[in-house]
């Protein structure tokens, strides 16, 4: 059976989903010993048959695939009136940018992101390592998918979340430092998310239990691999730093945005999804973070048409740039470079 402790080099490529991770960017990781994560959040189960099957059509190594748990959208009246004040907020915007927001009657309801039918594409196709973010597998997928060889990891990003995921039996703890680029892992999406960065975290959780810990979250250096390694994590999980490699499926004005250097700090938002999230701090994040409500994934959905069209039209001050507080150290280099210049 798979262990992070194995590898031969402890590096991990993150799963990085809406758009940047693909089963070219792993297999470039894992065919020279390092690993990685497919990311699923987002797509349909047939979806992730078809990556794990490319993914496997490319490598014999081992690799993971990283799962979202399912959102619980509660679209009472009190949820109406604060995601129809943010719709009149965001009117401005989408019509200067030519675009139609959904009415909020029409925003799906379903929170779910596919979970069960991805849960059975992974029973039936397993995978070495399947990562899951925004909560806890039940005991009984825990134990299903450990059956069929997969190790099962649960991301945390403080200590009771790390008891908790003990608790159901998970075989690894992947610990979210507060620089981490994207959104944060946090169990319960209305609270503020921990202030902890990876390094405290290990010092943390190391002393209550043993299970291996990745550590992941504003990793660029070699040398913070080698503290974190020395500090006890088996592995480190990198995501920012590869934002901008070749393989990478990042889009054209996210790539320019993070290259251009025009961005000079990240910033933590709900703006964009409604779940807090670290990007570049641009217009949309300064003008809309205090008024966006706590609705995952209903923002997510009320402001994806803004996403796209900003997008498309290059305007990186209006869509989301998920990056890690290292993202001035990204560069436009193979993930083979990436990975030789952290080992
Ligand atoms: C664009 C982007 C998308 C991400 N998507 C996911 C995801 O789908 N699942 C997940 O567990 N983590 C996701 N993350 C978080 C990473 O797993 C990891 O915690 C983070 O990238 C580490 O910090 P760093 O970006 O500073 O390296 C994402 C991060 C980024 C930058």
């Amino acid at each position: 059976m798979f262990t992070f402790q194995s590898l031969k080099h402890p590096i991990i490529v993150a799963p990085m989903a809406g758009g940047v991770s693909n089963p070219h960017l792993v297999t470039s990781i894992t065919n020279l010993g390092g690993f990685g994560f497919l990311a699923v959040g987002y797509k349909t189960h047939k979806q992730v048959l078809a990556e794990i099957e490319k993914t496997q059509q490319l490598t014999d190594s081992p690799f993971g695939v990283n799962v979202f748990i399912p959102a619980d959208i509660t679209l009472n009246a009190d949820n109406q009136t604060a995601l129809q004040q943010y719709r009149t907020e965001l009117l401005p915007l989408a019509k200067k940018l030519e675009v139609e927001l959904p009415e909020i009657s029409d925003l799906p309801t379903d929170g779910s992101d596919d979970y069960d039918n991805k849960v059975n594409v992974l029973l039936q196709n397993p995978v070495a390592v399947v990562s899951f973010t925004f909560g806890l597998p039940s005991c009984e997928v825990v134990q299903s998918l450990q059956k069929v060889n997969t190790i099962v990891v649960a991301t945390v990003t403080n200590l009771e979340e790390a008891k908790e995921a003990e608790a159901v039996g998970v075989n690894a703890l992947c610990l979210q430092g507060v620089q981490a680029g994207g959104h944060r892992a946090t169990f319960n999406s209305h609270v503020s998310s921990s202030q902890l960065s990876c390094a405290e975290l290990i010092a943390l959780v190391k002393k209550e239990t043993d299970l291996p810990l990745i550590a992941t979250g504003g990793i660029t250096q070699k040398s913070q691999v080698q503290d974190l390694l020395a500090q006890g994590a088996s592995a480190v999980q990198i995501g920012t730093l590869f934002l901008c490699a070749q393989e990478a499926s990042t889009n054209s004005t996210y790539r320019q945005a993070l290259l251009s250097k025009q961005f000079n700090d990240t910033a933590i938002t709900r703006a964009f999804t409604g779940r807090e999230a670290r990007g570049l701090n641009n217009k949309f994040i300064q003008q809309y973070s205090h008024l966006a409500p706590d609705l995952y994934p209903l923002v997510h959905y009320l402001a994806q048409p803004i996403r796209q069209k900003a997008n498309q039209l290059n305007l990186p001050e209006f869509t989301n740039l998920w990056a890690g507080t290292g993202f001035e150290d990204c560069k436009e280099l193979s993930a083979e470079e990436i990975l030789k210049n952290l080992i």
